[in-house]
């Protein structure tokens, strides 16, 4: 798979990533497994991908706790590891603690893209004290890059003002046929400041797949009140997929090949798909490597254009 440089970091990563969310546990239901979510890490490497993303958050740990038995199987080196520092870990002393904490549970001495969760809201922690404890890290070698999430342009501006000798290498954002948002500010702002794009939740959470309507839902503890299962959304959202299907079909690729690729064609933009097993991380693997028409992609862009979902 081809590779992309992460921000102006000097580090390649792959055009698809994997998240690791899954792997914290049985809030994304009651199906996921320790070995599936390894199993899923090692096929992604398998077929090209080196990036994968994980956070403290993740099942407390967990997740980083399940990554590391991957990546003990891949081979360290092999991995580009990213990880995240809680929206309520932002103070100096707290953002060293918690990347010691993540590098025991990774098993690492070194973690490849460290970023910040999200902004402090509640305890309105000053970014700048926080990107000085990550500039510190930088310097004494425990992480090479610095990421942020759920950042607007006028957050990653007061961080990389607080930056002396580095700058942000990556927003991690929500990003989907499905959910648009950071095509206003966010994404040509990052494109014009080389910040890599790192799109979560490119599949709507699952429900790009088209394997729920508005009766089968998912009932686990991250999806079950999400608005893109209510019983409007959900249907609106499988007219959509039953056109992605329909183009996928062209190329013998499936609804939710065609919504990664389709985030694929957009500059800076690298999706990790979250996958609970071996076969989900080789399906989405499977979006990279074909191209539509472009008689296909406006039909795309037209249909996502025409859907409206209902968030409040
Ligand atoms: N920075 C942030 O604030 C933030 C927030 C959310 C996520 N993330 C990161 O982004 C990653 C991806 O986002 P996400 O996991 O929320 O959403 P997603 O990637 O859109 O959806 C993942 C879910 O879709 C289903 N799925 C995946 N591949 C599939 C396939 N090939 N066929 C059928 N179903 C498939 C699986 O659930 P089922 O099989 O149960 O349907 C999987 O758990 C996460 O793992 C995490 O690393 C970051």
């Amino acid at each position: 798979m081809e590779q992309t440089e992460l921000g102006r970091s000097g580090i390649k990563i792959s055009r698809l990533g994997i998240g690791a969310w899954q792997a914290g546990g049985k809030q994304w239901g009651e199906d996921v497994r320790d070995a599936d979510c390894i199993a899923a890490v090692v096929r992604a490497h398998e077929l090209g991908i080196n990036f994968v993303d994980s956070a403290e958050v993740y099942g407390n740990g967990h997740s980083e706790e399940v990554l590391s038995k991957a990546l003990a199987e891949i081979g360290r080196d092999e991995m580009v590891v990213a990880t995240k520092v809680a929206g309520s870990h932002l103070r100096h002393d707290d953002v060293l603690k918690a990347c010691d904490a993540s590098l025991k549970r990774l098993g690492t001495d070194v973690i490849d893209l460290y970023q910040i969760h999200w902004p402090s809201v509640w305890e309105q922690v000053p970014l700048k004290e926080t990107m000085k404890a990550l500039e510190k890290l930088q310097k004494d070698g425990k992480i090479r890059a610095i990421g942020v999430s759920n950042f607007a342009v006028r957050d990653m501006e007061e961080a990389r003002s607080a930056l002396s000798s580095t700058d942000i290498s990556s927003n991690q954002v929500q990003y989907s046929m499905i959910h648009r948002e950071i095509e206003k500010e966010v994404l040509p702002y990052c494109q014009k400041e080389k910040i890599t794009v790192l799109a979560w939740a490119p599949l709507g959470e699952g429900a790009l797949t088209g394997k729920y309507s508005k009766d089968k839902t998912p009932k686990d503890a991250v999806r079950e009140h999400h608005y893109f299962f209510r019983p409007q959304n959900i249907e609106a959202i499988n007219g959509l997929v039953k056109q992605l299907g329909e183009v996928g079909k062209a190329h013998g690729k499936s609804a939710p090949q065609v919504a990664l690729n389709w985030l694929l064609k957009k500059d800076r933009v690298v999706p990790i798909p979250g996958a609970k097993t071996p076969m989900q991380a080789e399906h989405n693997a499977g979006a990279y490597g074909w191209d539509f028409t472009s008689k296909e992609l406006s039909r795309l862009n037209k249909a996502i254009e025409s859907l409206k979902l209902e968030a409040l």
